[in-house]
């Protein structure tokens, strides 16, 4: 059986091949609502769940009233630490690649405000949301702890997906003394939510011991195990499906309570369940990117050249998981500096624990890296720019090695002169607007690694001249539907409009991991694989076939291009794809690819997009506010398959650059522990109001290393160095350096710094 979902061909025809602006081919399914997301779907006979958390941050539940719930009209079931049956994988292991202990109802104790503490099923979500209430838990208190002062220190066996805590490189003390400028300085980053327009949501269906799941899901075939390992079931029986996300940001690639505890209700009931998670249940067991202090100590020399470039993050965590924001790693690999040094501690507080969420570390890490810089800029009396020149890194400073490819210089150049950057005055409090309002500059360098997931794929030529190519990848709304298919087409040489694009499930060969900025590479060098074993397979029937055009041309004689096998060397020679397939008596022909990059050039090359973003804000000076009103960036990142849907792409990175500059943070209420702006209103992130026009330059870039088809990634590189440009240009407008994030007006006009 396969449910795997198809998209028909593209409404606008465009350019068939990689590097056309091809209109997304699922915009208009979303914008007229027939794409399906995961609660859209309603299984016959469903019941509705809905989980009751707890409204204290540690301690124990004491009691529920189970009954009251229970005998609310529509109410079947009430799961408590009391009844829950068993699961096959502990909650408190760490499984799978990105191993994550979960709340699953395992016991009475509570680690985090709005744990789950109870599930309640119903007929209806009202019942279930009534039931819910009805539970009234009392508790066992203890003092909670939500801030770096009250949390446990400690020292991080890893960072991030298992990165060593610590680096260093050279001697820092002797970098440090030999510094003719000098900065010291401490950033600090709020903790911050996922927030995806489209909550998590589980639609469960137990068929025997075979369970069909729609949720949306950035890893398919990896999370496809981890949900049968979870109920003691072979993968083979999961069928995931996945084939529109309203965003994951990463929240949606890793386990999570609320998901097992829907499954094992639905097993329960041997009914279909839903569940779809409140907004405010967001904040709390499905991770976030946690707090962070920043310490960087530079050293430059009387040119501004980097001496010692030592960076200590502190983060925070669950106090019953591991997950560091790997921040300080973002000093490993941008700037020339002789002596490195990055540390990594942890604070262990009662707050659910983090998880990657967009650009982990690097977002966090770029924001303190690139406002340290501008200060070191200042220290040496040098322009921003200019700086960041002086220290350009022709190898990754890190390791020595030499880059598959940066176009970093480009971007500077590009970047600037699109935004005018020449002529800004080194001092702040400069410029003004007709309005009075203080204008500043600032820049900051962007930077993202490229890695690649396994996946495979595969593709099947039929004999109607048209291709269905399968894999089991996952658009959250980054445009894999469209930018996948284009290269499947030139993989084919076919039109993409000739393309069937089968994703978004389970049983389809794996895609990998829809995060790290790497889809696009690891699903695309499969897909683009899959077509040209497919091709050479074609190849071998028509050359064999003594009635082809091509007979004798042998496999690396062909070339496929318009759905025609040509003799390389005499164009007149050649075949359509039906015609070989016809006449052979084959049906179609199929072939398969991995999307595994060259492990020599793994080894011996640092591999990183690169960028450079300007911003421009006004200030108003009695009131602190601040508006963003120009953003430019520029980027290269490798070769760009869709450029309308890679802009789309960094423009939503610059945009989360000013979500984290001047609006994101989560506020914990000290003595509850509880998150108090747990909802859209009070958490805040920009509005249309709030982004100014933005522009994305995409420069050119070729590189030969870091796959078959020179794809790096665009997805999370936007939100760095974001960050920065935003802060410094804050800075430039004021002469206030505001160190803790997010930029309000209340730090900026409560500084004695900022006269009126
Ligand atoms: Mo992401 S944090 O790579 O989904």
């Amino acid at each position: 059986m396969s449910d795997a979902i198809t998209l028909p061909a593209p409404h606008v025809r465009l350019g068939s091949s990689s590097g056309q602006p091809v209109t997304r081919r699922d915009g208009h399914l979303k914008v007229t609502g027939a794409a399906t997301y995961a609660a859209d779907n309603h299984p016959a006979g469903m019941l509705y769940a809905v989980i009751a958390v707890s409204t204290i941050a540690r301690g124990r539940v004491t009691s529920l009233d189970v009954e009251a719930a229970k005998a609310h009209p529509g109410v079947v079931e009430v799961i408590t630490p009391a009844n829950r049956p068993p699961l096959s994988l502990d909650p408190d292991e760490k499984v799978g690649l990105f191993g994550f202990r979960i709340d699953a109802l395992q016991n009475d104790r509570v680690r985090y405000a709005r744990q789950p503490i109870a599930l309640v099923v119903a007929e209806t979500l009202e019942a279930a949301t009534e039931g819910a209430r009805l539970l009234s838990p009392t508790y066992e208190v203890e003092p909670a702890r939500v801030t770096f002062e009250d949390g446990e220190a400690y020292d991080p066996p890893a960072v991030g997906v298992g990165a060593p805590p610590n680096f260093a490189k050279g001697d820092i003390a002797a970098g440090h003394a030999a510094a003719t400028h000098r900065v010291d300085t401490t950033y600090e980053t709020p903790a911050q939510y996922h927030n995806a327009m489209e909550p998590h949501a589980m639609v469960a269906e137990w068929n025997g011991d075979h369970l069909t799941i729609d949720t949306p899901n950035q890893a398919i075939v990896m999370s496809r195990a981890l949900f049968a390992g979870y109920f003691g079931i072979p993968p083979e029986n999961v069928l995931l499906r996945s084939p529109f996300l309203g965003g994951g940001f990463g929240s949606k690639a890793i386990m999570n309570g609320p998901y097992i505890l829907a499954i094992l209700a639905a097993r329960m009931m041997q009914r279909p369940v839903k569940m779809v998670l409140p907004r405010d249940q967001m904040f709390g067991p499905v991770g976030h990117r946690g707090a962070t202090q920043q310490h960087l100590r530079l050293g430059m020399d009387a040119e501004g050249h980097l001496t010692a470039l030592e960076h200590n993050a502190v983060a925070t965590t669950s106090t019953f998981d591991d997950f560091i924001e790997p921040a300080a790693n973002a000093s490993h690999n941008l700037y020339a500096s002789p002596a490195i040094s990055t540390r990594h501690g942890g604070v262990r507080v009662d707050i659910g624990t983090p998880g990657p969420m967009r650009a982990p570390g690097e977002a966090s890490g770029s924001a303190a890296l690139e406002c340290a810089i501008d200060e070191a800029a200042l220290a040496c009396g040098i322009d921003p720019l200019e700086f960041r020149l002086r220290n350009y890194s022709e190898t990754d400073p890190a390791s020595g090695k030499p880059f598959s490819a940066k176009a970093l210089r480009e971007c500077y150049a590009e970047g600037a002169k699109a935004f005018g950057w020449a002529g800004r005055p080194l001092s702040p409090r400069q410029m003004k607007d007709v309005q009075g309002r203080l204008v500043g500059w600032g820049m900051g360098s962007a930077m993202f690694p490229c890695p690649m997931f396994p996946a495979t794929a595969r593709a099947t030529l039929r004999s109607d001249g048209t291709a269905l190519v399968e894999t089991a990848g996952a658009d959250m709304g980054q445009g894999a539907w469209t930018a996948l298919a284009q290269i499947a087409a030139d993989g084919l040489g076919l039109d993409v409009e000739r393309i069937e694009f089968r994703s978004g499930t389970s049983d389809l060969p794996d895609g990998g991991v829809a995060g790290g900025s790497g889809h696009t590479a690891s699903a695309g060098t499969a897909l683009h694989n899959a077509g040209t074993d497919a091709i050479a397979r074609l190849a071998e029937i028509a050359t064999a076939d003594r009635k082809s055009p091509l007979f004798g041309a042998g496999n690396a004689g062909v070339e496929a291009r318009d759905g025609r096998l040509y003799h390389r060397g005499d164009e007149t020679r050649s075949e359509s794809y039906a015609d070989i397939l016809a006449r052979s008596g084959n049906a179609s022909v199929e072939g398969n690819g991995t999307g595994a990059r060259d492990p020599k050039d793994a080894e011996e090359r640092a591999m990183f997009s690169h960028g450079a973003v300007f911003a421009e804000v006004k200030v108003d000076p009695d009131l602190g506010q601040v508006m963003v009103t120009r953003l430019v960036g520029a980027f290269a990142a490798g070769r760009i398959i869709n450029p309308k849907l890679a802009r789309s792409q960094l423009y939503g990175g610059m945009i989360w650059g000013v979500s984290f500059a001047l609006h994101e943070e989560a506020v914990h209420d000290r003595r509850s522990g509880r998150i108090m702006n747990a909802d859209l209103a009070g958490y805040h992130i920009p509005v249309h109001a709030d982004i100014p026009d933005m522009q994305a330059l995409l420069i050119h870039e070729d590189d030969p290393y870091v796959n078959v088809l020179g794809v790096k990634g665009v997805g999370e590189i936007g939100v760095t160095g974001t960050v920065g440009a935003i802060a410094n240009a804050i800075w430039h407008a004021t002469g206030v350096r505001v160190r803790r994030f997010p930029i309000t007006l209340d730090k900026l006009i409560l500084d004695p710094g900022m006269p009126a």
